[in-house]
């Protein structure tokens, strides 16, 4: 068995039959280039996402998915309402996007991912899980703005996956985790999550962070698009608070708040 440490400052690689579940943040490779582009290809072209109108561009779909004796699930849900508890800036209203297509949980490359997440915490069957899958449109206008508009946060769920399945000219976009708000107590440095690797944490008692990207070259298109999966999911669809999660958020001034904003619908 590895010995994990908890407060390690570098990323580990750890194989999947590795006892991990109580390592508060650990980095994997899941995934090889051809499981990333099938990935990608089963969720259909990504929707709208409104609330990147004020951070860097991003399209989303996203899907609740639950394990039945072995097999994956969607639940049809088009909408996610995170409490401005864990997020100020664009917590506290629900926030619609297009779901994933019904090609997503046919992918073998989306099982493994979902099956890492489950066997890794234990997660319980018949449980919703929340999956999004994002791409970060980057361009040199908007190079160095923040890709989520959140700074160092917690997600308000207890254990998550986080895949990178595709980063396309772009240099920067270094993942952290921290076990403050302030990022002076790191778990994970800054570090690039490559094509293919996930990392999964508990977002119950770690922060995690994304750095801005910008092009490599000026010229062509640059884009990351990640999965993200968070247990549980049922307080997405409630609007209610995870009794489980008391991390909290950084305040953000009124003005910048979304939920305050004329509502934006894809
Ligand atoms: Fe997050």
């Amino acid at each position: 068995m590895l010995n994990c440490s908890a407060m390690t400052t570098e990323p580990k690689s750890i194989t999947p039959n590795q006892t991990i579940k109580n390592t508060l943040a650990f980095t994997m490779p899941l995934l090889n280039e051809a499981q990333a582009a099938e990935l990608i290809l089963s969720c259909g072209q990504l929707g709208s996402d409104p609330s990147s109108n004020y951070f860097t561009p991003r399209t989303k779909n996203i899907a609740y998915v639950i394990c039945f004796k072995g097999q994956w699930f969607q639940i049809r849900a088009n909408y996610f309402l995170q409490p401005e508890q864990y997020n100020d800036f664009s917590g506290g209203y629900k926030r619609y996007y297009q779901e994933l297509s019904e090609n997503f949980l046919a992918s073998n490359a989306t099982k493994k991912v979902l099956n890492t997440l489950k066997s890794t915490y234990n997660l319980p069957d018949n449980e919703p899980i929340l999956v999004q899958v994002q791409k970060s449109h980057i361009t040199i206008d908007n190079a160095g703005q923040c890709l989520t508009g959140q700074g160092i946060h917690s997600d308000g769920a207890e254990r998550a996956i986080l895949v990178c399945l595709e980063r396309n000219n772009i240099r920067g976009a270094k993942n952290a985790v921290y076990l403050d708000l302030e990022g002076e107590k790191p778990v994970l440095n800054p570090f690039i999550l490559k094509q293919g690797e996930g990392m999964l944490w508990h977002d119950n008692e770690v922060f995690h962070h994304v750095e801005p990207a910008q092009p490599l070259h000026d010229n062509q298109e640059s884009s990351r698009t990640v999965l993200i999966a968070h247990y549980p999911a049922t307080h997405y669809l409630t609007g209610t608070v995870n009794p489980n999660n008391r991390l909290g958020t950084r305040m953000v001034e009124e003005s910048k708040r979304l939920r305050a904003k004329p509502r934006q619908r894809s």
